[in-house]
């Protein structure tokens, strides 16, 4: 416990966090340990305001710190595979997944030097064509989607195409395991993906950055879930707290 009472004994005491280290809570998510039920263990790293909005101005980007980079990028660096929804693909830039020394670590332990990049869409109606990231050198970048667009990816992300009204986050898990030996999935969301994810219950771990701001009701920002309800609630187990400044950084796991 830090903090304490003032000289006027007024000030309560605070519960201490201790600061962050992304290399710390990376090795606490025990990734190589494998998932549930023929399935990748699957983590979301997300961030959202102290009222739950996760982005400003269309992005994430401006809520984050340092810390917050440090992380999801140490988390990145362990996985076999990220999952973005397309439409976050699109609008967060992504670029540099992981640093060159991560790479060249990656390389020594005979691990390719990326995750493979998964995204999902069953209607495809965005130009993934446009996103730099499934075209980077270096990049496998891998697409689930129930729409006929073959022609369209001549180049870049290989294509799973499903039947119509097959497409679910346990089926695109259950692949990655089987077919590609992915054991850990970092999930970068966004919020639409990240419900899907808890309404499947597919995911393990959830590493929730809060940044220290309020940004109200602003319609075009969602909420962690964003607009999908979930079928029943999801209880989560607080594992543990760290801090960087004003941000809190809180990891949860599923509770089982
Ligand atoms: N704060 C954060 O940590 C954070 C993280 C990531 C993103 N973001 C922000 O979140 C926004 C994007 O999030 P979003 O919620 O719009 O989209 P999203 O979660 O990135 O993507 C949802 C994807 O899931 C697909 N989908 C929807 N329902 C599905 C289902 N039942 N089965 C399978 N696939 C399904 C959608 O395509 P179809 O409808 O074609 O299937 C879409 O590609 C961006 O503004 C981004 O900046 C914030």
């Amino acid at each position: 416990v830090t903090g304490g009472a003032d000289s006027a004994g007024l000030w309560p005491l605070v519960p201490a966090a201790a600061a962050v280290d992304a290399e710390t809570v990376v090795r606490a998510l025990e990734l190589g340990s494998g998932g549930r039920e023929g399935r990748p263990h699957t983590v979301a790293v997300m961030i959202a305001t102290v009222d739950g909005r996760t982005t400003v101005d269309g992005r994430s980007v401006g809520l984050g710190c340092p810390a917050d980079r440090a992380l999801f990028r140490a988390v990145r660096a362990e996985a076999d595979a990220m999952l973005v929804g397309a439409p976050t693909l699109a609008a967060e830039r992504y670029a540099r997944l992981i640093d060159t020394e991560r790479r060249a670590a990656r390389a020594r332990k005979g691990r390719a030097p990326h995750p493979l990049v998964v995204t999902v869409s069953r209607r495809l109606d965005l130009d993934l064509g446009a996103i730099p990231v499934l075209r980077e050198p270096g990049v496998d970048a891998l697409v689930f989607t129930e729409a006929d667009a073959s022609g369209d990816l001549d180049e870049g992300p290989a294509l799973h195409q499903m039947a119509p009204g097959t497409l679910t986050l346990t089926g695109v898990l259950e692949h990655l395991a089987r077919a590609h030996g992915v054991r850990s999935v970092t999930c970068e969301g966004g919020p639409t993906l990240l419900a899907r994810l808890v309404a499947e219950d597919c995911l393990d771990d959830l590493l929730l950055t809060v940044a220290p701001v309020l940004l109200g009701s602003v319609p075009a920002a969602p909420t962690l879930l964003g607009p999908v309800g979930l079928p029943v609630p999801a209880p989560l187990v607080l594992a543990d707290v760290h801090r960087a400044g004003e941000h809190v950084f809180l990891h949860y796991t599923r509770r089982g």
